[in-house]
């Protein structure tokens, strides 16, 4: 009977106040969401977005609001994007006058963000369909909405006016206000710019041609930008576009990313991943600030762009290309001229910032310039103009360089001389430390609300009885239907199709594999079959040895990352299967097997051994450099490279190893265990030193040079009268070829290569190839290059220098 009254008791009391349960689409006045409970969101009621606390550090939430089908929530809009909260007591109030309050912990709850409305009537706040958040009246009197203070995205129907604009995010990790700016000038023309901490320019629409020879028109003063749900997006100025998937009824977004250029997204619910659909900048060099000064931007089809720095300068931070380059030299006092000297960097366009713009009759003059002028002066562009001479820019910042094969004009870099001389080739490809560090943490101190203690602890008293009452009750219930559980579509099921790939039974994969019969591969990490699934399809299905008995919890998030990783060069994963013990994943099926085999069967000729090479670097690179995820393999070896019916290569089994985080005392405390595999293992797992992607360049390396020799550096398909190599003298073995071939020339290609190629290989391919790989399976870690270097190096193999 008592329990019964305090059972009654904590409905009566928990319901009005923190008891607040999931998805709904509402948040009524005087209830909040908290940021310590994750199920506190709204959802819309067609479940695409829901509105809360997102985890943007290891400490930190902002309230947001994002699209919940996509395989990673996509934020559509944030309240508080340059003062994130705490993880701690943080909250979203809608208080009784109508003001909607967001305060972070700490000793006095600060308010850091609020809409500043205030209503004598009852009002509501209520996520729509659209991604609209608007705080109303019952009687349809919008106070605030968040279409009308844009972030960085604009959703269908949501206009872009004369007082909002789209702000970019600070990178693709760190989600501040960054440096580009949509907006509607004072001009009436929509445009973007660059707006740096120290400088700022417009570079869209080009600057050097009015507007109206741009078809932008500068007098309808209503300043409006509209994309309606078919993709069409129309803007007072008369600019406007369709995109390339015009007309089809797809979830949409319009984007000012963080590289500046501006671009409309169309979801796939196919692979539930956006897809661009428009952009408004073809030539993403052309964006200005990007890699802040002293640099240059090149753009390459296959490597995207990328930032290298002028010569004798270096990186300022190589988590962030907008800081730019330093100097590595230290600037002599300007009373000698003869102290500096000028190199040539020929088709290099510098944007902007001229002290003066001098006709010239040659480049003498123009250097001489440069030099009364000091330090003023950084450098110089020289172009031929209409009038049969050139003109001279003297350049006080050297941004916005870039590297355009079109141009007609070169460059001219002020040095001094004592640095001219020691001139290294620079470097091209420095890849970016991505700077995903999600340790931003916040501390505040919490005090202890002491206020009404003994209320507080009835209402918690009753909760917690309500709470283990409605446990019981779960669990008769649970007991009772357990046997009709087995297929049941559970809520962690929704949540995780809702993230893109699928969940399979153990019934449906015992079905689709015939009762595990078929099995085509075994490995440390389990055993393979091959399995036909319901609609047809052929998968592999890998059954993991769950040997670190680790939680669904931790097995779902790790695969929910590596499912959401999508390049030609990696397998497809299609799905898992996570049933009491049973740990298993579902991958595509690839017909020619693993790169073993098919080493061992003989039947890869040189094209394709070479092609294999080149996309598996590739495939690696994608994990190691893509700035949005970065996963070490750590087991790179023949067995996990996969062919599929083209002989094209798709890297297999990675993300198995854990997740690396890119905070390094963390990254090593996760690696207590030796991973990989005898043969291709990097000295550093064995003089237990830092693990970082340098490891995967190495076995890459003891890859390819197993793939040219035909040398297994396990001894299992070995050659000759070797039986079987050391991985070690795998490596001392094709060096000493190669040092000892200045007497023999050719001959030494001919000794190590594969007997099997029969002598079809290109020398000069192969001749690189080796090279390449010897310095992938340097011992000092540093001197390996990076994945992408491989690729370019191996795509590109004219080094390009400014020489
Ligand atoms: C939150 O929701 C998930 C899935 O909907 C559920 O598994 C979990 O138990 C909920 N947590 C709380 C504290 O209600
Ligand atoms: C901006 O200017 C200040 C003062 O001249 C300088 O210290 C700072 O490095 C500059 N910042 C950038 C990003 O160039
Ligand atoms: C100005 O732009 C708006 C919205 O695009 C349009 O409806 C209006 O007709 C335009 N006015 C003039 C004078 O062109
Ligand atoms: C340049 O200035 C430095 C320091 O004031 C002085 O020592 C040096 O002699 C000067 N050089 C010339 C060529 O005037
Ligand atoms: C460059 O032009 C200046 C002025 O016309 C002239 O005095 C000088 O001799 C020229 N130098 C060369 C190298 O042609
Ligand atoms: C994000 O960028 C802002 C502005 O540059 C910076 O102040 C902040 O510390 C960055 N946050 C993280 C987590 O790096
Ligand atoms: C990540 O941030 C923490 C705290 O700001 C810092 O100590 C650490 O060095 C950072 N790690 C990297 C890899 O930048």
């Amino acid at each position: 009977m008592h329990i019964l009254i305090v059972f009654l008791l904590s409905f009566a009391l928990c319901i009005p106040s923190s008891c607040s349960s999931a998805a709904t689409d509402t948040l009524l006045q005087g209830s909040s969401l908290s940021v310590e409970k994750p199920n506190d969101t709204l959802v819309s009621a067609n479940g695409v977005f829901s509105a809360g606390f997102f985890k943007v550090g290891d400490n930190a939430f902002c309230f947001s609001i994002w699209f919940t089908k996509s395989k990673q929530p996509t934020l559509v809009w944030i309240a508080n994007r340059d003062q994130p909260v705490n993880g701690k007591a943080s909250r979203l109030t809608l208080s009784n006058n109508g003001n909607l309050i967001l305060s972070d912990a700490g000793a006095s709850a600060t308010t850091i963000w609020t809409t500043t409305t205030s209503s004598s009537s009852e009002v509501h706040l209520k996520l729509r369909d659209n991604g609209n958040l608007v705080l109303r009246t019952p009687q349809g009197t919008v106070l605030w909405q968040s279409f009308d203070s844009p972030t960085d995205t604009l959703l269908p129907g949501q206009p872009l006016t004369e007082k909002a604009s789209l702000i970019s995010s600070r990178s693709t990790t760190n989600f501040s206000s960054g440096f580009y700016k949509l907006y509607f000038d004072n001009d009436n023309v929509l445009r973007l710019l660059f707006k740096g901490p120290n400088v700022s320019s417009v570079y869209w629409p080009a600057t050097w041609i009015l507007p109206v020879d741009q078809g932008r028109s500068t007098y309808n003063i209503t300043k409006i930008a509209l994309l309606d749900p078919f993709g069409h997006f129309t803007s007072s100025d008369t600019f406007q576009f369709y995109p390339s998937d015009y007309g089809v009824k797809r979830y949409r977004r319009f984007k000012v990313d963080s590289d500046g250029n501006l671009r409309l997204y169309s979801f796939n619910e196919e692979t539930s991943m956006w897809e661009v659909t428009w952009q408004v900048l073809a030539e993403p060099c052309t964006v200005h600030g990007l890699c802040g000064a002293n640099s240059m931007c090149t753009y390459d089809p296959f490597l995207g762009r990328t930032c290298y720095c002028l010569q004798g300068f270096k990186i300022k931070n190589p988590n962030d290309w907008t800081q730019g380059c330093e100097p590595e030299f230290t600037t002599p006092r300007c009373n000698n001229s003869a102290e500096f000297g000028f190199v040539h960097l020929p088709r290099m366009e510098l944007f902007g910032y001229d002290l003066e713009i001098i006709p010239v009759t040659n480049l003498t003059q123009c250097e001489n310039r440069c030099l009364e002028l000091c330090d003023d002066c950084k450098g110089v562009q020289f172009k031929f103009n209409e009038k049969s001479t050139y003109n001279c820019y003297i350049k006080t910042i050297l941004l916005n360089g870039r590297d355009s094969p079109n141009f007609d004009g070169e460059a001219y870099l002020k040095l001094p001389k004592s640095t001219l001389l020691f001139l290294k080739v620079p470097l091209k490809h420095v890849p970016l430390k991505c700077s995903a560090n999600m340790s931003q943490s916040l501390d505040r101190t919490y005090q202890d609300p002491k206020k009404s203690t003994w209320l507080n602890f009835l209402l918690w008293f009753a909760c917690g009885i309500g709470a283990f009452e409605i446990t019981c009750i779960f669990f008769v219930w649970f007991f009772l239907f357990r046997s009709s559980k087995e297929n049941d579509q559970g809520e962690r099921q929704q949540l995780i199709s809702a993230t893109g790939f699928r969940r399979f039974t153990y019934s449906e994969l015992k079905k689709a594999t015939r009762g595990f019969s078929d099995e085509v591969g075994r490995g440390a990490g389990g055993i393979v079959y091959k399995g036909t699934l319901d609609n047809n399809r052929v998968a592999a299905i890998k059954c993991l040895i769950n040997e670190t008995n680790e939680g669904e919890a931790e097995f779902l998030a790790e695969l929910s990352t590596i499912g959401m990783l999508n390049h030609m060069n990696l397998i497809d994963m299609w799905g898992y299967c996570v049933e009491g013990k049973h740990r298993m994943l579902v991958y595509e099926y690839m017909e020619h097997g693993s790169l073993a085999e098919n080493l061992c069967s003989n039947s890869l000729d040189w094209n394709k051994r070479f092609n294999i090479a080149v996309g598996t670097a590739r495939g690696l690179a994608y994990l190691h450099e893509e700035c949005l995820e970065w996963v070490l393999h750590c087991d790179v070896k023949p067995q996990n490279i996969l062919l599929d019916s083209e002989f094209q290569p798709k890297v297999a089994d990675f993300g198995l190893s854990k997740l690396l985080n890119r905070d390094d005392q963390r990254a090593n405390s996760g690696f207590s265990r030796i991973r990989g595999t005898r043969g291709y293992m990097a000295p550093e797992w064995v003089y237990n030193l830092r693990i970082t992607s340098k490891v995967d360049v190495y076995s890459y390396g003891i890859v390819v040079l197993e793939m040219i020799t035909g040398k297994s550096p396990m001894g299992i398909h070995s050659q000759g009268n070797e039986g079987g190599i050391d991985q070690r003298r795998l490596v001392t073995w094709v060096k000493e070829k190669l040092n000892g071939a200045s007497e023999r020339e050719s001959s030494w290609i001919e000794e190590i290569a594969d007997g099997n190629m029969e002598g079809n290989y290109e020398a000069a391919k192969l001749e690189l190839l080796v090279k390449v790989a010897l310095r992938c399976v340097e011992d000092d870690m540093d001197a390996r290059p990076s994945m992408g270097q491989v690729v370019e190096m191996l795509q590109f193999p004219e080094y390009r220098s400014f020489q």
